[in-house]
């Protein structure tokens, strides 16, 4: 799989959930998109040309969609551009994420913006033959979730707004259901949690790091995290690493 730089459309970039989440359909970038890649968006009007890093949520011939949660001045510029806007957009980079390789039961831990590494993950591990549980915790209320329903996956909503029934946190389900495989994306309390829980194996449970990023290759060195196996960067060698290799969480 090449990654390209080109510039695309901004087809629709709309307010998804609450408080400043987004979600941003561009005119399609070439070549596939494996789970787990992500895209480099060069954001005009962002205080630097640094690519922002963004899970691509769905691709398609025609568009690729990320998530985005507003949190600094690129994702803040990012949320202001109508549609027939023009940015550039960078790769796919990154792995596809590790699979199973066989079916089993498998959780999709996402704390917000994190959900946006997950819909291509969920349709590759339906296809595969596994159970599959999205754990999804949202600050108010989770967008629309009827995407992931379709492919037979069960939403498990979590708030931090308290809702009735709802636990306030997605790491709160991993107590009643035993998981073969877990992957988690999110705020790194989320993924401390997921990677220190005790009922999970280390070594099954992935998690998709988010470092600053820069040239997104592995050559410029600014996103490497120490691992047991050494040194490792994020945007080549991940951004998905199973619990058990990291270091310092
Ligand atoms: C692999 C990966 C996938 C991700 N996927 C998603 C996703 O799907 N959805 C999502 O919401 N988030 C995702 N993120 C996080 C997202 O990339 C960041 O939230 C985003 O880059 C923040 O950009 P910002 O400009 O709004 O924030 P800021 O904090 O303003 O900037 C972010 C970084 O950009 C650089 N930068 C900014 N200004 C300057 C400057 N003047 N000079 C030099 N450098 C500067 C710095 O490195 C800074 O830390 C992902 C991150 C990674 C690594
Ligand atoms: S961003 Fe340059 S090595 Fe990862």
């Amino acid at each position: 799989m090449g990654c390209e730089s080109r510039v695309v459309e901004i087809v629709d970039n709309r307010r998804w959930f609450e408080p400043a989440g987004y979600r941003l359909t561009v005119t399609a970038g070439r070549g596939e998109v494996a789970a787990g890649q992500f895209a480099g968006l060069t954001i005009p009007g962002a205080p630097s040309r640094l690519g922002r890093p963004l899970a691509v949520y769905e691709a398609d011939d025609q568009h690729w969609q990320f998530v985005y949660q507003v949190c600094g001045a690129g994702t803040g510029a990012l949320a202001a551009m109508p549609p027939g806007s023009r940015l550039e957009c960078h790769g796919p980079f990154g792995r596809e994420l590790p699979w199973p390789g066989r079916p089993g039961r498998v959780a999709l831990v996402a704390g917000g913006a994190g959900i946006g590494a997950f819909l291509l993950a969920a349709r590759h591990l339906r296809r595969q033959g596994c159970a599959v549980d999205l754990l999804a915790g949202f600050a108010e209320l989770p967008p629309d979730l009827d995407e992931f329903v379709r492919l037979g996956v069960e939403v498990r909503p979590a708030s931090e707004a308290g809702r009735p029934g709802w636990p306030v946190y997605p790491t709160d389900y991993l107590d009643d259901r035993t998981y073969d495989w877990v992957y988690a994306c999110g705020p790194r309390p989320l993924l401390r949690a997921v990677g220190h829980h005790p009922r999970l194996d280390k070594q099954r449970t992935y998690l998709l790091l988010d470092e600053n990023m820069a040239c997104c290759l592995g050559t410029c060195r600014g996103c490497v995290v120490d691992t047991v196996h050494g040194k490792r960067a994020v945007c080549a060698d991940g951004p998905a690493f199973p619990a058990g290799w990291l270091t310092s969480l």
